[in-house]
């Protein structure tokens, strides 16, 4: 297995290119079975997680193709063609490591009227029910079996019907698995208090130019008309807001001066105003967003929450950052129960961190020194990244196919602004 070498110290400066979005990604490619008609996604990142997941449309009978660019460029081209879907069943093997298989349970269900999906495995962040998707499932008049580790939802016959669900949590994957179900529904249906992140947004886009029916894009009460059958598309992923969130964190730490090239600043404007009040200046333009630190960093109190709120995805980069401000900061993870597994970590490192319940405690400014660590899931693993890179000395990070899932050539854009990062093969 690999490891990452870091070697703090260096102050970041040039330009990073933001990929595209993974957790957009990951809803996208289903959509690709609610059509016969071929799906073309463009900007589709380079990760493990991306390719599990066209593997997994491979085991329905998807064709998967990747088209004309050079290894060396970031991102993808890739078509899909679900004419003929030869299977409903989402196997173990294959669902195990990737909690987003959940996904093609409401798009398989829609077109096919019935999809088997083993219960899914993950990043070890909390408990992660799928109760959510699916009590909206059946909210559409669906039947939901669950037998030795799989779910079973069946439609009734003639399709599902459509329904109204109101959801008592927020949750983002089970507001896409309802979408993904809704559109090909015979009649209307009304999803309450539904997730508003970007990435909900880009899968509502994508579902219009496929065809769909939506009101209330980017709302949380949203009007899904079922159509008969939804036509192909060709489709940009949208930036990968929290990749740039966390290299604007790497920027930060370092006292660095990096531009973002393509990350769209409404789509986390609560990281940015977070980094603002640290002390970091950042400036917005339609193409990017450039970070500079200069001076002291400031403590802040923070609280995750759903979009638009301050994003869990960034809580773990974000305490790296305040482990190096001048003052004790408050973090609470209001989104899942057991987000703070960086915290010992990060405590190894020389960081003065407490944790009670849900809310951490950072007393800065750390001296951070290099140490060996571990990563544990995939945020996580960055905010040891961010540590590395302003600690003294040599930091090793291992278990690292954790970042390989969700950070595009991560080391290949650090070096490309100075960091010093390496690849090495564990011994
Ligand atoms: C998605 C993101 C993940 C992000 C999270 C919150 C993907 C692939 N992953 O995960 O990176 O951290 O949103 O922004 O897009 N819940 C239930 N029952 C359910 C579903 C969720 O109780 O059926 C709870 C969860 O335990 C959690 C909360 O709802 O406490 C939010 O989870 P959810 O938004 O569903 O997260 P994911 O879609 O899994």
């Amino acid at each position: 297995m690999d490891k990452l070498v870091i070697r703090g110290g260096n102050r970041l400066s040039g330009t990073i290119p933001v990929s595209g979005a993974k957790n957009a990604a990951l809803t996208l490619i289903p959509c690709t079975l609610l059509t016969e008609e071929p799906l073309t996604l463009r900007n589709l990142p380079r990760l493990a997680d991306i390719d599990g997941f066209q593997h997994l449309m491979t085991q329905f009978g998807v064709s998967v193709s990747i088209q004309g660019k050079r290894p060396e460029d970031f991102g993808r081209v890739v078509t899909f063609e679900a004419s003929r879907l030869t299977s409903s069943v989402a196997p173990y093997d294959l669902v195990r490591k990737m909690r987003a298989s959940i996904l093609v349970l409401g798009p398989m269900l829609a077109r096919m009227g019935e999809a088997t999906v083993s219960m899914p495995g993950g990043c070890a962040i909390g408990n992660r029910p799928i109760d959510l998707h699916l009590k909206a499932l059946e909210a559409f008049g669906a039947t939901i079996e669950m037998a030795q580790g799989y779910v079973k939802a069946i439609a009734p016959d003639g399709g599902l019907p459509g329904g109204d669900f109101d959801f008592p949590v927020v949750s983002v994957g089970a507001t896409e698995n309802a979408l993904m179900a809704a559109v090909l529904a015979n009649g209307t249906s009304r999803l309450f208090n539904a997730a508003r992140e970007p990435e909900i947004v880009d899968l509502c886009n994508l579902l219009v130019a496929m065809g769909a029916e939506i009101e209330n894009i980017g709302q949380s009460d949203l009007v899904i008309h079922g159509a008969k059958r939804l036509n192909g598309a060709t489709y940009k992923v949208m930036p990968d807001r929290i990749e740039a969130g966390s290299y604007a964190c790497a920027a930060a730490i370092t006292g660095g001066d990096v531009r973002l090239e393509g990350a769209k600043a409404s789509d986390m404007a609560s990281t940015l105003h977070a980094m603002r009040n640290i002390g970091i200046e950042i400036d917005e333009d339609p193409k990017g967003i450039n970070v500079r630190a200069s001076g002291a960093l400031k403590p802040v109190n923070l609280t995750t929450a759903p979009f638009p709120g301050l994003a869990t995805d960034m809580q773990a980069q974000l305490m790296s950052l305040l482990c190096k401000a001048e003052g004790t900061s408050v973090l609470k993870e209001t989104i899942f129960e057991n987000r703070f597994m960086h915290v010992p970590e990060l405590s190894r490192m020389g960081a003065t961190i407490e944790t009670e319940g849900r809310t951490a405690i950072v007393k800065g400014p750390a001296d951070l020194t290099g140490a060996e660590v571990m990563a544990t899931d995939l945020r996580a693993s960055m905010s040891l990244i961010i540590a590395a890179l302003a600690a003294e000395g040599e930091t090793t990070v291992r278990r690292i196919y954790h970042l390989d899932r969700g950070y595009e050539r991560l080391e290949e854009k650090l070096q490309l602004v100075g960091a010093d990062i390496e690849r090495v093969g564990d011994d």
